[in-house]
């Protein structure tokens, strides 16, 4: 299939391109590389420099390639910020994925996959939680998925769009061959500081709370393989096009894995001491989120292959040595 994938030079999109060229799909990358990197392309895989806000470009791209599918993971995603500037996330992820809509519809896309995330739920009401659960953002950045979503069922009752919207739990390693090594510049979320801390280009790790109901007192999270994630992409698009209405689906693993566990397994596999200190607890933070994948099992046929702590951490390091070696 041709598939534009939009925000392709990132983390997770330069994964997604990655698994769509293995299986023999066309792909067209669509970047504006504010996160993303040239460095995330692939010379099988054609690139346009542009924005989702610009939309004379984004029709022209659209015009030129024709794409039948389109993978959408272009958006800001911090959710700590958005709670700062709304405006911003309004704009670029809200006004963004319009302008996608509305150049989908002009030009005639079968299917979107959309980059959602497990920010749609808010606190957990009850673990693991399933795509039946509440849905409840308590940040903004959670709200915009969530808003854009519901933006999808509307194009696809209306222009007949088919789509499916995945729910991303928390997103870690690197690609198992090797080949993706763009490091994320200023990240917020633990892994790629823990990587940050044990190759030396920090001095510490703060240790959001150990004071939470959990085995020790840190908060634990479901973290999921980049490849396993760009793989229920791939599978998504197989579902649609063989006739599937659209759907909702959680990627995640129902494995958890505290902060500490992170950071001591980050030790063993790096060889580095990392120094951590104890800070208050970060606010909008849950003891512990976990996935109920169930559905991507039974719906898809998807399940993790890659996502234990270990694979994930030194796929990561991996890429993170080469910090030490600059
Ligand atoms: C993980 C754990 C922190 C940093 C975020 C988004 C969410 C989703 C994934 C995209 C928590 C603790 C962290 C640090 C720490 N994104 N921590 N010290 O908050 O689970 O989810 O990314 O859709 O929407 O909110 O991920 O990596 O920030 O935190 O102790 O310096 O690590 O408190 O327990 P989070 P995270």
């Amino acid at each position: 299939m041709k598939i534009a994938v939009i925000g392709g030079a990132g983390y997770i999109g330069s994964h997604v391109a990655r698994e769509l060229l293995d299986f023999g799909h066309e792909v067209f990358v669509y970047d504006n590389l504010s996160s993303g990197l040239r460095q995330n392309l692939f010379a099988e895989a054609s690139f346009a420099h542009g924005d989702i806000l610009d939309v004379q470009k984004l029709d022209d791209f659209f015009e030129s390639v024709k794409p039948e599918g389109i993978v959408h993971l272009a958006a800001l995603k911090a959710a700590g910020e958005s709670m700062l500037l709304p405006e911003k996330y309004s704009v670029h992820n809200i006004t963004g994925s319009l302008n996608i809509l509305n150049a989908a519809s002009k030009h005639g896309v079968k299917y979107i996959v959309f980059s959602s995330s497990a920010a749609v739920y808010g606190s957990p009401k009850y673990l693991p939680m399933d795509e039946k659960h509440p849905t409840e953002p308590e940040n903004y950045y959670g709200y915009t998925k969530l808003a854009i979503e519901q933006y999808l069922e509307w194009y696809g009752k209306l222009k007949g769009i088919k789509y499916a919207a995945l729910r991303y739990f928390n997103a870690a390693g690197y690609d198992i061959k090797g080949r993706i090594s763009g490091l994320e510049q200023n990240p917020a979320n633990l892994i790629p500081i823990v990587m940050e801390a044990a190759a030396g280009k920090r001095a510490f790790v703060s240790v959001f709370g150990n004071d939470y109901e959990t085995e020790d007192g840190t908060g634990v999270r479901d973290y999921i393989h980049v490849n396993d994630l760009a793989r229920g992409h791939r599978m998504a698009f197989d579902k649609l096009q063989n006739g599937a209405e659209s759907f909702v689906v959680n990627l995640g693993v129902n494995s958890g894995n505290s902060v500490l566990e992170v950071i001591k397994a980050t030790e063993r596999i790096s060889g580095k001491k990392i120094d951590c200190r104890i800070t208050g607890r970060r606010a909008g933070d849950a003891a512990v989120v976990l996935a109920n994948p169930a559905l991507a099992k039974e719906f898809l046929g998807w399940q993790a292959e890659c996502s234990d702590l270990d694979t994930l951490l030194s796929t990561t390091w991996k890429v993170y040595l080469e910090l030490i070696r600059k």
